[in-house]
């Protein structure tokens, strides 16, 4: 359903404004203050086209609209022009609009027939889930679930981050200091003190160095003793990871990784060669971007080994040939901004027309009272700690407001999960947060948990009427208190509301 009136106000301005419809709705906004009125078309974008100042094209505007039975006011204040909706009208016609569509209330079929592949999560194996990959999967998967009430085919990918120096350093860190039960009983934690473990000796013996080196280069030349314990990590570290996104809710259509990659960048530098594009430069290949203000975007070492960026690359063409893709997303944080611009222009570079349909949803980063979180030096907070705790705190909460709760498991997991992952989407994409238990954990005001009591009430009124709902000849009429028309109003801006969070990869907005 689109904006019940914003078509309408269009409609009617454009036969006194003499501009296109679809121009004028564009331009109209919802005032952040009702008493502004129920929307406003700002005159200042007119100015140049009119040739007349914005105010004096606001009071032109209103002195040629005449109120209508919808559209009871017409006003202009300073260079906007105010429109006030008959509230009856908006209160019945937005709740029979509800009603007739249910369930499926806000969504539409805009994006049908398109497919939108969004790369998101994407932890690194060998150490468990980090509140540092929190961000990137509430948002990825929100965005998904957004584009598809948009009507999009929606195409989830983990690409983990599983090759590379980091993975022949845990071999390294395994083979000196390694024990098979330790690791068997908890492996990614295991992994990830031996890899915190390796970092600390490294700073006194840097020589250490070598064996990294030469553990990679054997990982990526297929030596099997290096292959079998690269799996054999990854296999166990998967299985962790899935433990969380079971518990969050989240799933992929496809969960291969960067490893899968590493073999086709060697086609990918070929093809640059052939374009004129890749060159050698300092023992390696790259495109060099120094054109465009970039550093250059390096594919390949001179010994043949793959780099994130030549694996990012031959996976973009590989996703574009596997699923021709609309639009495709990335979701990560800010720092690596740079290295989605390189290589989007490498994409366009190279001929490919859809590289303008590649996006990166940058997202601020976590800090922490103390600074960055840093993998390495094992300052990290994992995500399962605050699960559990969040889980626990409601787990609390419950035991002294409501001890004799039905399947208080159930509730205290559902509601302590959905703590975190509300928090996350809540705050704007782009702010920078500071990781604070407190907060994470803060149930009052506008919080998960709020929402979900707030709807579990909702659904007992449902359960309470029953087959009566939707009850026959409602009387709309008795939704008058300024509360309940706000009400109305927030509950129809809620398809629009859809459809900017998809267009500005926001889900906050929702
Ligand atoms: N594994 C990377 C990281 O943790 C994120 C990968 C994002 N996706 C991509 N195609 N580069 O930083």
């Amino acid at each position: 359903m689109a904006d019940l009136f914003r078509n309408e106000i269009a409609d009617q301005l454009s036969k006194v404004a003499d501009l296109p419809s679809a121009e004028l709705e564009a331009m109209i906004e919802v005032p952040p203050d009702p008493t502004m009125g129920d929307y406003a078309l700002p005159c200042f974008p007119l100015a140049k086209t009119l040739r007349k100042a914005p105010n004096q094209i606001a009071d032109d505007l209103a002195s040629k609209l005449e109120a209508t039975e919808r559209i009871s006011e017409v006003r202009a204040t300073g260079p906007y022009l105010n429109f006030f909706v008959n509230a009856s009208v908006l209160v019945r016609e937005t709740m029979e609009a509800i009603l007739a569509s249910g369930r499926d209330f806000g969504s539409s079929t805009y994006g049908d027939g398109k497919t939108v592949v969004i790369d998101f999560s994407s932890p690194n194996i060998s150490k468990p889930f980090t509140i540092g990959h929190l961000r990137t999967t509430a948002i990825g998967n929100s965005l998904g679930r957004i584009y598809a009430a948009l009507g999009w085919k929606v195409v989830g990918i983990n690409h983990l981050g599983d090759w590379g120096v980091p993975h022949g350093m845990n071999i390294a860190a395994y083979k000196l200091w390694g024990d098979e039960a330790a690791l068997r009983k908890n492996p990614p934690y295991e992994l990830f003190n031996l890899y915190v473990k390796f970092n600390a000796e490294l700073e006194k013996d840097p020589s250490l160095n070598e064996q990294v080196r030469s553990w990679t280069r054997k990982l990526e030349k297929g030596d099997p003793e290096a292959r079998s314990l690269w799996s054999w990590f990854r296999e166990e570290t998967i299985k962790d990871f899935d433990r969380m996104y079971e518990r969050m809710d989240i799933s992929f259509s496809e969960t291969i990784g960067e490893s899968f990659f590493h073999d086709k960048v060697d086609d990918l530098v070929d093809e640059l060669e052939r374009k004129r594009l890749a060159v050698e430069s300092e023992g390696a290949l790259v495109v060099k971007l120094d054109e465009f203000d970039m550093p250059p975007c390096i594919l390949q070492t001179g010994h043949g080994t793959s780099l994130y960026h030549g694996r990012d690359l031959a996976a973009a063409k590989y996703r574009k040939e596997k699923y021709s893709f609309d639009r495709m997303i990335y979701t990560t944080d800010a720092g690596q901004s740079l290295h989605f611009k390189q290589f989007f222009k490498v994409l366009e570079l190279a001929g490919y027309k859809w590289s303008e349909d590649c996006v990166h949803v940058p997202f601020g980063v976590i800090t922490f009272k103390k600074g960055r979180m840093s993998t390495r030096k094992g300052n990290v907070i994992f995500l399962e700690d605050v699960l559990d705790r969040a889980v626990e705190l409601t787990r609390q909460i419950i035991e002294k407001k409501n001890p004799d709760l039905p399947n208080k498991e159930q509730i205290a997991e559902d509601v302590g999960v959905g703590a975190v992952i509300y928090a996350d989407l809540d705050s704007k994409r782009t702010r920078d947060v500071m990781f604070d238990w407190d907060e994470m954990l803060n149930f009052n005001g506008e919080t998960g948990p709020y929402i979900q009591y707030t709807h579990a009430r909702y659904c007992s009124v449902l359960r309470k009427y029953g087959e009566k709902v939707p009850v026959p000849d409602l009387d709309y009429a008795l939704l008058r208190e300024p509360e309940a028309i706000a009400v109305v109003k927030c509950l129809g801006q809620f398809p629009d509301r859809i459809h900017s969070a998809a267009e500005a990869y926001e889900p906050s907005l929702v």
